[in-house]
């Protein structure tokens, strides 16, 4: 599923980099650009982020 239409980052690379090491939102950003462009996504992606470093 796309999280963020403007870079084409899906929930499975947000997961994916927090699994290499990505621990916190602002980390997720840096390596997959995620809500860097329009920002709409930029909610969602926290609250992936944020879901998925609690299941680590
Ligand atoms: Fe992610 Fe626009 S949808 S920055």
């Amino acid at each position: 599923m796309y999280v963020c239409l403007c870079l084409g980052v899906t929930d499975h690379q947000i997961r994916d980099a927090i699994y290499e090491g990505c621990c916190s939102y602002r980390q997720v950003r840096e390596a997959t650009g995620v809500g860097t462009q329009c920002g709409k996504c930029a909610c969602e992606a926290k609250n992936l982020v944020r879901h998925t470093i609690h299941d680590v």
